[in-house]
């Protein structure tokens, strides 16, 4: 489609509301060759509000299409975050001659009883589809896990345990993660707590996610909880922990602090369910330091691509790894491959590239023996900035000069991370959009995103190094938006 007299800022390629506010992606789910993708919503305003579940729906979680609002606030409170399940066998009883319910495991929040102090505001509840998503119905005996007298208690991400023959709610509360099981998503029995001394505690812990993952043939599991505040480069970030997890408790394998993403820009991300051995994560690619004041009119946020996660070993460690989903490659235009190209000062990649896109991949490897940067750059004058720095192992992008950055003082800052990679090559993936980037480097160990807001689309892009440096090889990819024109 043609991209003309769009709106600033608008993601080409990434799910972003037609209008008003967005927050968390909640129950993420694949049933009969559909993605789901709810979200926290504020139908009313483009800053938080009341919380409802949006709804957008994919046949490749690339192209998505805005649904009508699936949950809306009720006797017992705003709808919070929350996950949704297939409930193949009918555990909850709420299919209804053969059919087979999708249940949402969301919080409800009560303003009511906010209000009146009480610490018991946030409770766990249950709603049920049996139309794909279409209609929900709240179930009559909510709240299914009751508030026990913990501020924040919310976030309910539920998956199935097959040995046990059970469901696993992970739950966040407050300053540590509890663990709840049911045999049928109605009646919940606390299992265990994990987390108050370990991990990163510089602010509240937030919509976690527990899942297994495979390396060398072994199964570990995962345990994602989002922070805010806290983050390795300020505001809102994910940190997860790899370890045990035997039905009951989450054994970490080592106490060392991991992040998933070290961008500021990719919060309360979890997995969708239903994708059998797949393991996909979507964020939301914004920051609770400035979410509600970055300079879009009829709509605020999106989410990151989608991102297939899997675990890596370095020095008797396991990371975590993140890549762009192999469907991302249907938006892919005509690639341009160089090989061997040494740049010293700068060099021009618009120009070999056949002409300026905006949205584009970029892949490139280079010896880890020098200093290097991509620059995504406009006629205004506006640079993001993203590189290697040899010195420090890190990799940093720097939107202090991107455009927009007035709006909060935080915003317009250089971030970095750690490269915890020990091969001699530096790879690089980087996914540019409008408005953001997201760079994969060493296959996925470590990971940035960032938005900006530049006054006009980056257009040029170039290599930068002072030192000079060999890149061995090189791919730029224009993509074709995948939303239709604003
Ligand atoms: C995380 C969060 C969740 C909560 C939701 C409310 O961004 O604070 O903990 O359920 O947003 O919108």
């Amino acid at each position: 489609p043609a991209q003309t007299n769009r709106e600033p800022h608008r993601p080409q390629y990434h799910f972003s509301p037609k209008t008003n506010w967005m927050n968390d992606p909640n129950g993420m789910v694949y049933l009969n060759g559909t993605y789901h993708l709810f979200f926290q919503y504020h139908p009313n305003g483009t800053t938080w509000g009341p919380m409802h579940w949006g709804h957008a729906t994919s046949k490749d979680m690339v192209h998505w299409q805005e649904q009508p609002i699936a949950l809306y606030p009720d006797s017992l409170g705003t709808i919070f975050s929350g996950s949704a399940v297939v409930d193949v066998n009918n555990t909850s009883g709420f299919g209804k001659n053969g059919q087979t319910p999708l249940v949402a495991i969301f919080t409800h929040h009560n303003p009511e009883l906010e209000k009146k102090k009480t610490g018991t505001h946030q409770y766990q509840s249950l709603a049920y589809s049996l139309d794909e998503g279409k209609t929900w119905t709240k179930y009559a005996g909510n709240p299914v896990v009751p508030n026990p007298g913990i501020v924040d208690f919310r976030d309910p991400k539920v998956r199935w345990y097959e040995p046990q023959k059970k469901w696993i709610m992970t739950l966040a509360t407050k300053d540590r993660i509890t663990f709840y099981s049911s045999p049928n998503l109605k009646n919940w029995a606390k299992e265990s707590e994990f987390g108050q001394n370990v991990g990163a505690h510089g602010g509240v812990w937030e919509c976690p996610d527990l899942f297994p993952l495979t390396h060398n043939g072994k199964q570990a599991w995962v345990l994602l909880v989002s922070i805010n505040p806290g983050g390795p480069n300020g505001g809102s970030a994910t940190q997860y922990f790899v370890g045990d997890f035997d039905g009951k408790t989450f054994k970490p394998y080592s106490t060392q602090t991991k992040w998933m993403d070290y961008g500021t820009d990719n919060y309360a991300g979890v997995t969708f369910a239903n994708t059998g051995n797949r393991t996909v994560l979507m964020g939301w690619m914004s920051n609770w330091q400035y979410a509600q004041v970055v300079p879009t009119s009829a709509w605020r946020s999106a989410t990151t691509v989608p991102r297939e996660l899997g675990l890596t070993e370095v020095n008797k460690e396991l990371y975590l790894t993140s890549a762009p989903v192999k469907e991302l490659d249907a938006l892919n235009g005509k690639t341009i491959r160089l090989n061997n190209i040494s740049v010293k000062g700068q060099y021009d990649l618009t120009a070999k590239t056949g002409g300026p896109s905006g949205l584009f991949k970029l892949t490139l490897s280079a010896a880890a023996t020098q200093d290097f940067a991509i620059v995504l750059a406009n006629e205004q004058g506006n640079e993001l900035v993203l590189g290697y720095d040899k010195a420090a192992n890190q990799y940093y992008i720097d939107r202090s000069k991107a455009g927009k950055t007035a709006f909060e003082k935080g915003f317009g800052k250089r971030h970095t991370a750690p490269r915890l990679s020990t091969d001699g090559s530096v790879s690089l993936t980087l996914l540019a959009d409008v408005a953001s980037v997201e760079l994969f480097a060493d296959n996925g160990l470590t990971v940035m995103t960032d938005i900006f807001f530049p006054e006009t689309d980056m257009k040029k892009v170039f290599i930068k190094s002072g030192t000079g440096v060999s890149i061995r090889t090189l791919q730029y990819t224009p993509l074709t938006p995948s939303v239709d024109a604003g």
